[in-house]
């Protein structure tokens, strides 16, 4: 699909780390092979090599000291009025499972201060879309709700595993470790859940018998940039459809002629 042919997705793209999925959409984004203008880079660490990558691209950043919040002593949840009814988010979110209510309760409490500047920060630049590339973070049902509105899902993430396998940060170790002869990757709407959203794309690749974890993740990163940026364009086309399974399940549908055909030339990268 000409990236040409749809309206400029405005997005901003959080990282923590390297940013060689940040890099490719700079990269794609110059060339006219993306859909989207990357408006802000927001990072929860000051030193992430993204943030450089950024600036070298001319595009705004920020950093939100997570750090400071997470290990405040919480005095700021006292304080009014908080942005959000903790208990009730508590309710809604499935990623914090401390067993105790008051430790689960202080550490969200604090994760959405912490989203709050983030929110803030971002919220200048009016994104239309949050895309977490190598953000080492948990996203609370307080930050979704600000993004998703109007039945949209607002905030992607790419997932370096063929989800629901392998969720977590480990994603390439894990399936070298458990001996899996096709790796892959996953892009998806982030959800209440650790990497539980609707899936948007996923690509698979060969695990060929001596591989270490440095090819099996070259091979994998590969994909990751194109099948992320073709979400991307999928998006400004309008292309992803949202609809409930017959398991009442959220999932999607891509409208896209090209899909086979694109999907058939991930295959056939993944043996180069
Ligand atoms: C990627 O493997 C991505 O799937 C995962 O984190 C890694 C980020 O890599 N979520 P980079 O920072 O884009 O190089």
């Amino acid at each position: 699909m000409a990236a040409e042919q749809s309206r400029k997705l405005r997005l901003a793209v959080l990282v923590s780390g390297g940013g060689t999925n940040l890099q490719a959409l700079i990269d794609r984004a110059k060339s006219g092979d993306l859909s989207a203008e990357i408006v802000v880079v927001a990072s929860d660490r000051k030193d992430a090599l993204g943030l450089v990558r950024a600036r070298k691209a001319g595009i705004a950043t920020h950093v939100v000291n997570y750090g400071a919040h997470l290990q405040s002593g919480g005095e700021d949840l006292g304080k009014q009025p908080f942005p959000v009814d903790l208990r009730q988010l508590d309710r809604v979110q499935k990623i914090l499972k401390h067993e105790d209510d008051s430790t689960r309760i202080l550490h969200l409490g604090r994760l959405v201060l912490a989203e709050q500047e983030l929110i803030e920060k971002l919220s200048p630049y009016q994104p239309d879309f949050i895309c977490l590339a190598g953000y080492m973070r948990l996203v609370s049902p307080y930050f979704l709700a600000h993004y998703n509105v109007a039945g949209g899902m607002r905030v992607l993430n790419i997932h370096p595993a063929l989800l629901p396998a392998f969720p977590g940060q480990h994603g390439y170790s894990d399936t070298l470790a458990y001996g899996c002869k096709w790796g892959g990757i996953t892009v998806h709407f982030v959800d209440e859940g650790e990497d539980t959203g609707p899936i948007i794309a996923q690509a698979v690749y060969p695990v060929w018998p001596d591989d270490d974890l440095e090819q099996v993740r070259q091979r994998g990163l590969q994909l990751e940039y194109e099948v992320y940026s073709q979400c991307i364009n999928w998006l400004a086309a309008g292309q992803v459809r949202l609809i409930e399974s017959s398991e009442k399940r959220l999932i999607t549908t891509i409208d896209d002629p090209s899909y086979p055909a694109i999907v058939n030339s991930w295959l056939q990268k993944s043996f180069m």
